[in-house]
């Protein structure tokens, strides 16, 4: 039986992925990295300090930076990050995610968050979503980034539910491997998301009949 649906945040639930990518590349042109949408697809699902990581080790800098000059890096992309989430409201919330989470409401499941995202808190107020969410797990108390299983697993003990009894979506290939990674069903929002148990285009195309036909076929 399902018992719950595990979300991710940022490119599932609204459109904060693309807000990452602007506030990181700026700051990595201001210290000579360039980086594109493709690169980008590494950073998805990554903690702020790993994102960083792999923006110098991409501009060959990672040992011209020190742990001081690091964190501070990380402060500059999160302020430039924050200001662009003031633009936030209920308009920003992707199309279907409202519909969905209103039919597993009804449906008794529960809803759970799963976002490495310190910021989660504040962009669900902003969104005016944070009521639907029945467990969000907390992005500061783990350890590993996806695609370790952690976020995931510390959602299903938050909610009471078995991962075997659990969905999981996700828009990033660390996020896919992660939900794999902790026994649960993945549905993959994007392209080219390799592992996926159900592979959608978009939001659009998220709905609770779909999740329902996924989740027959895996158990008959
Ligand atoms: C999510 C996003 C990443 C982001 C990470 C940390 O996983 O997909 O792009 O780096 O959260 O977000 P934060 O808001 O804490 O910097
Ligand atoms: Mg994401």
């Amino acid at each position: 039986k399902l018992d719950a649906v595990i979300f991710d945040l940022d490119g599932v639930v609204t459109d904060t992925a693309h807000l990452h990518y602007v506030a990181w590349r700026d700051v990595a042109k201001e210290i000579g990295i360039s980086i594109d949408e493709t690169f980008n697809e590494q950073l998805k699902g990554i903690s702020r300090m790993a994102s960083l990581q792999r923006i110098l080790q991409h501009g060959g800098k990672a040992a011209h930076f020190s742990t001081a000059d690091c964190e501070e890096l990380c402060a500059r992309k999160n302020n430039r990050y924050l200001a662009t989430l003031a633009s936030l409201t209920p308009e920003s919330i992707l199309p279907g995610i409202t519909a969905l989470l209103q039919a597993l409401r009804g449906r008794g499941i529960r809803i759970g968050l799963a976002s490495v995202s310190l910021n989660a808190p504040v962009i669900l107020n902003a969104l005016g979503i944070s009521h639907l969410f029945d467990y969000c797990a907390d992005a500061s108390r783990i350890v590993h980034s996806k695609p370790d299983p952690e976020i995931f697993l510390l959602a299903c003990r938050g909610l009471g539910v078995a991962a075997q009894h659990a969905i999981g979506i996700e828009d990033s290939l660390a996020g896919i491997q992660a939900i794999n990674a902790s026994g649960m069903a993945s549905v993959g929002i994007g392209e080219d998301l390799m592992g996926a148990g159900l592979l959608l285009p978009s939001t659009r195309e998220l709905n609770w009949h779909r999740l329902d036909v996924y989740w027959q076929r895996l158990h008959p």
